[in-house]
């Protein structure tokens, strides 16, 4: 099987909005390998969070790869927009409309990189079906809509079918929610490669996020054997 490189994501939405370009920038500055964007639309997930222009804006300030989440619904309307606002991938959940592959098509025939997510309550096999029109299978840890939330570890389970599924194909598996130092290990074991972290990124203020990237990617690093 194929070893995906590791990717540390951590979602701005634990940052602080009120000085939200500084947090950009911070986050970017402390080794973030992505930034990851999640879009809440208040009724696929019981939270409202930012937009296309949102993304437009903070995309002079960091040059890393932009990991756009849409908790939307439906999603294809917003694809181009986020596209254009600056997003090298765009995830769509599987649960978010009744035409997954073609908001996938959608997706990859704007250039951009093709995600599908999971809730958690949505089996392995919903994707089973689109695995050559995707680059990136995201797996809710917790229900999308809030930061801070609880890791769901049965979810170590459908991630291991997932990376089974997916055999030799190039699909990066990013790994969201309640994702910490703690679990980071038993994530990469099962096959996570992309692993975002909110509230663990983001604590202790900005002097603290460069070590709180580095124990994420460590305890990852090391479950992966690369550590030395
Ligand atoms: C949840 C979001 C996650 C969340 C992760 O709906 O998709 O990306 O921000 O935050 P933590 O790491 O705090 O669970
Ligand atoms: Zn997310």
């Amino acid at each position: 099987m194929t070893h995906r490189p590791l990717i540390i994501a951590p979602s701005i939405l634990a940052s602080d909005f009120a000085r939200f370009g500084e947090e950009v920038r911070a986050i970017d500055e402390a080794g973030a390998d992505w930034i990851h964007i999640d879009v809440m639309d208040g009724h696929f997930v019981p939270n409202i969070s930012f937009g296309p222009e949102v993304v437009r804006a903070i995309r002079p300030l960091s040059a890393k790869f932009f990991d756009v989440h849409l908790m939307i619904a439906p999603a294809d309307p917003y694809l181009e927009a986020f596209a254009k606002a600056g997003a090298d991938l765009i995830s769509v959940h599987a649960e978010a409309g009744p035409h997954l592959h073609r908001s996938l098509q959608a997706i990859r025939g704007l250039g951009r990189r093709a995600g599908v997510a999971l809730n958690p309550a949505t089996p392995a096999s919903a994707i089973e079906n689109v695995l050559d029109d995707v680059d990136l299978v995201l797996v809710m840890t917790v229900n999308p809509g809030f930061g801070g939330q609880a890791f769901i570890a049965p979810m170590l389970e459908k991630i291991a079918r997932i990376k089974a599924m997916i055999g030799d194909r190039p699909i990066d598996i990013e790994i969201d929610g309640g994702v910490t130092k703690d679990n980071a290990a038993a994530c990469a074991r099962a096959g996570g490669n992309v692993l975002v972290a909110g509230s663990a990124a983001f604590k202790g203020g900005a002097a603290a996020y460069a070590g709180n990237i580095a124990a994420i990617r460590d305890a990852a690093a090391q479950a992966r054997g690369e550590l030395v």
